[in-house]
């Protein structure tokens, strides 16, 4: 009898056993856009024995390779993907989740109209509406100050140039209800605003009255004091309101200021000098794409981006926090980040973008003007992130060091090797500017000509044909980014501007995250599409993150998905600027 029972209860197991692994084997197409059939390897997230060897996960957002373990890409890649299912798998499902979620992170409740954009999420299938933490951690500062001077501060501001301001009230509908520009600029710079006004239509109904004023510049204008700001969150954590008068007074060290002491570049001599603080030896790869933009953690960041090369040692920071909202943001600036409708396309035309496959060029695509900043004999642009993309991908002389693409994903990646350039740039990149110089005195535009490759402008129908593309920003972020991440290309992106939809995508699933310095782009490229001659390709891979890019790019970026991070952002700007911020504050089961 007791032997049947054994046998009974090991049947049912066996059978439901076995109905699992059917489940899984059966599951085809998942929220990755992957099909689980060639789902990665899972080595890397069984036990690690203690004699291991490890990659060196470090504070600012990389990882330091070890020559004693595998190449560090297969576990990024691992370890992105089980995050990113984690973060699919807690999604909250209902409203009443999605409150004590709301709860559980940002200490307080909900703001009034909570509910109404719970339903539009629901309404229009927003994916992981939970995680909004970037637009919390905005106005985080903000909530620690006194409502009549944030009032008063934002009146000021809409008479500052440039700006623009949006508002509504309860019976006037959302519209430009203030502009203050230079002279003769108004029809150029009140553009964006029409693109911001098209989304709001959508849900004007249902936003509480408001009046913010935008910057309509491409980069972010206010910088932070760190002990300012520091001085601002923390009243907010205790729930106390600051008089500005409160506030400790700025240190006006440039960007040093914004940066906390005993981070890196509070300790250094930042944005002085055309030479760069030199690389470490190390291979590095980023492993958290929000750490690795923060130019406090990276002091190389200073010499890579022309908005802090043109600064050089940097502006003085605010006296005050300004609410400005602005189309991108840094790690040292206090713009509240907008949704951005510029550069956002529903689709490419089929026709222009062929499928990975059928792309028929292996190199990887760049083309564009040399905007960001202004080329003069005395200016440092050879270091801004354009000149130096055209340098170091199309430099034929002297040797490249990487890390073998050759080496499985259980033995040792080894020492760096060594290539000749001459043999690996021309095979690997084609990267131009495209057009005829522009910024730049004559002289410097006849050396900008001389020194750098320039090709005619592509078609996007051209640009298709490629199956790696390199992103790096402009004047301000990249505008072009949303193209490229549908295109079935994948996508290598380098920038120090945390956009509005970095908590709800997965760097090394959906894209290829970069360093600004460019350190690791050819480490990155040869392991994807293997040296000049294609050896040591793991295209399976490269495939995979292009094309869950794409479906990424359809389903987390829509038309939808930028309203409901403004329905969102407003119904808590509405709390924060309103002088009764309690009665602004949904009153969950009353
Ligand atoms: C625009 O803002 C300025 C500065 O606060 C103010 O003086 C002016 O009255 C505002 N104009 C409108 C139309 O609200
Ligand atoms: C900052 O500089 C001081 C003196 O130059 C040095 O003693 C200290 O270790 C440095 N701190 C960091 C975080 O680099």
């Amino acid at each position: 009898m007791r032997r049947d029972r054994a046998l009974r209860v090991l049947l049912v197991l066996a059978v439901a056993l076995a109905i699992v692994l059917y489940l899984r084997g059966t599951s085809t197409t998942d929220e990755l856009g992957i099909d689980a059939s060639t789902e990665y390897d899972a080595t890397f997230d069984a036990p690690k024995p203690w004699n291991r060897p490890e990659h060196a996960f470090l504070p600012n957002g990389l990882v330091q390779t070890n020559p004693d373990a595998p190449h560090p890409i297969y576990e990024l890649i691992a370890n992105a993907e089980g995050a990113w299912r984690d973060k699919l798998a807690r999604a909250s499902t209902t409203f009443t989740q999605a409150v004590t979620e709301y709860r559980r992170r940002y200490k307080r409740s909900p703001p009034k109209g909570f509910d109404l954009w719970w339903d539009y999420v629901r309404e229009h299938a927003v994916q992981l509406p939970d995680e909004y933490d970037q637009l919390h951690d905005d106005l985080e500062p903000f909530w620690g100050i006194e409502p009549k001077d944030l009032l008063a501060t934002r009146s000021e501001l809409e008479g500052k140039a440039d700006s623009y301001t949006i508002g509504k009230t309860a019976t006037t509908p959302v519209a430009v209800v203030n502009t203050s520009f230079a002279p003769g600029k108004y029809d150029q710079l009140i553009h964006n605003s029409k693109g911001i006004l098209d989304l709001l239509r959508d849900i004007e109904d249902d936003l509480p009255p408001f009046r913010a004023v935008f910057s309509p510049h491409d980069g972010p204008n206010r910088m932070s004091d760190y002990f300012l700001e520091q001085a601002a969150r923390q009243a907010a954590a205790e729930k106390r309101y600051l008089r500005w008068s409160d506030l400790p007074k700025i240190d006006p060290a440039g960007w040093k200021s914004a940066c906390p002491p005993g981070s890196p570049s509070h300790n250094l001599s930042v944005g002085e000098g055309f030479e760069p603080p030199p690389p470490t030896t190390e291979k590095t790869f980023i492993f958290d794409h929000n750490l690795a933009m923060n130019p406090c953690l990276h002091p190389r960041h200073f010499w890579y981006n022309s908005l802090l090369l043109n600064h050089n040692r940097g502006p003085t920071p605010q006296h005050q926090l300004l609410p400005e909202f602005a189309q991108c943001s840094t790690h040292m600036h206090h713009n509240i980040r907008i949704p951005t409708p510029y550069g956002w396309i529903d689709d490419i035309p089929r026709n222009d973008d062929p499928p990975w496959d059928e792309k028929p060029d292996e190199r990887v695509l760049w083309r564009g003007s040399n905007t960001g900043t202004h080329h003069t004999a005395k200016s440092r642009w050879r270091t801004a992130q354009r000149p130096h993309l055209m340098q170091l991908t199309n430099d034929i002389r002297g040797m490249q060091t990487i890390l073998s693409p050759n080496k499985g994903r259980a033995e040792p990646v080894g020492q760096p090797i060594t290539v000749r350039k001459a043999r690996l740039n021309p095979g690997i990149f084609d990267v131009a500017f495209a057009g005829d110089p522009m910024m730049c005195d004559p002289e410097t535009c006849t050396l900008l000509q001389k020194i750098f490759p320039w090709r005619k402008r592509q078609s996007v129908k051209e640009a298709g044909e490629y199956r790696y593309v390199i992103d790096v920003d402009g004047n301000g972020w990249s505008g072009r980014f949303k193209r490229l991440i549908t295109s079935n290309s994948l996508v290598f992106k380098a920038t120090i501007f945390p956009e509005w939809w970095l908590d709800r995508v997965q760097p090394w699933v959906h894209y290829v995250p970069v360093q600004l310095d460019l350190s690791d782009l050819h480490d990155v490229v040869v392991f994807f599409r293997g040296d000049a001659s294609g050896l040591g390709a793991h295209e399976d891979l490269a495939r995979r993150i292009a094309e869950a890019g794409r479906t990424w790019s359809k389903r987390f970026w829509r038309r939808e998905d930028l309203i409901a991070y403004f329905y969102r952002l407003i119904l808590e700007y509405a709390r924060l600027m309103s002088e009764d911020r309690d009665a602004m504050t949904y009153k969950h089961f009353s």
